[in-house]
């Protein structure tokens, strides 16, 4: 196993890796400069867009018809990467104008699921219970299906589409729902796995071909790979960074591992200490491959 950064210190909060198999690209976002980064894993070529308009941006997906989408502030919106172009598709927590939007992914039927989080005064330390969890299908029929989250944050399906995982961050732990593919609804709501004292707060996340989750650990200077059904850590990346903030597979194979990462809020002190806060890395020779991503259906 191998870890090497791949863009060193491109930005500020780094989230939401994307793989996209056609252009073997990895996109990823900075929540609140707010910028949308695309890298060419092939020519090693870094493009970004900042958006406009706009406080922050969430999360990024494909598109089935090509091109993008992503959650800003309270919204879904398709992107036109290269003009920097938003359309809105649906508004959510119309109740409350001070939360946002945070992680976001599509199931299997190409619906994009994405939860909010109330304001936050230093990382993870949130008004509670402002959150929602959402998901938006091709029509643009957006469905509320969880409230009170604290900070909605990673998802992964199992690959038979019959369980749903999900992290609320302030929750230090992740949770498995019963997913109904077809209707696109979770219920049974379980905890799955508790994050160790002093290894920080669950993140992001994705899954690998073999089921186990891969879940960055905020403050917790690691990725765990954890296997669902017993709650065990069946592996420990140490990272040279104290704030991973997610990770998604890729690569032709998808047996590379992208992992991003954050310095919001460090002091000069903390920028020095850490020079790679803030970086995109890359994990190889894990022994075990990703699946693919979904794209958004609409
Ligand atoms: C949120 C950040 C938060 C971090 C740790 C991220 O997903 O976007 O605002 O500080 O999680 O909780
Ligand atoms: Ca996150």
């Amino acid at each position: 196993m191998s870890v090497s950064v791949v863009l060193q210190r491109v930005g500020e909060l780094l989230e939401g890796p994307h793989w996209d198999e056609k252009s073997q690209c990895l996109y990823f976002i900075d929540i609140k400069t707010p910028v949308v980064h695309q890298w060419n894993r092939t020519t090693d070529e870094h493009k970004k867009v900042m958006l406009q308009n706009v406080k922050t941006v969430t999360s990024v997906v494909g598109r089935k018809q090509g091109g993008l989408a992503v959650t800003v502030d309270q919204e879904y919106a398709t992107l036109d990467f290269e003009s920097g172009e938003l359309k809105s598709l649906a508004k959510v927590d119309r109740h409350n104008p001070e939360t946002r939007m945070n992680d976001g992914k599509c199931d299997a039927m190409g619906r994009y699921w994405a939860g909010t989080m109330g304001p936050e005064k230093v990382p993870t330390k949130v008004e509670p219970e402002l959150g929602t969890l959402y998901s938006l299908d091709k029509d643009c029929n957006v469905i509320c299906h969880l409230s009170k989250i604290g900070i909605s944050n990673g998802m992964a399906w199992s690959s038979d589409n019959r369980t749903m995982y999900y992290i609320d961050t302030v929750t230090k732990q992740v949770d498995a729902f019963d997913f109904d593919l077809e209707g696109g609804r979770i219920s049974n709501r379980r905890s799955i796995f508790k994050v160790p004292e002093n290894k920080g707060y669950a993140d992001g996340m994705c899954i690998d071909e073999e089921g186990k989750l891969w879940i960055a650990l905020y403050f917790g200077t690691s990725v765990v790979r954890v296997d669902p059904q017993t709650g065990d850590i069946l592996k420990l990346l140490e990272l040279p960074v104290s704030c991973p903030t997610s990770c998604c597979f890729g690569g032709p194979d998808y047996d590379e591992l992208y992992i991003t990462s954050t310095h919001q809020y460090f002091t000069e002190e903390q920028l020095q200490q850490e020079p790679l806060a803030g970086s995109v890395f890359k994990v190889t020779n894990l022994g075990v491959k990703g699946v693919p991503p979904h794209n958004f259906e609409g």
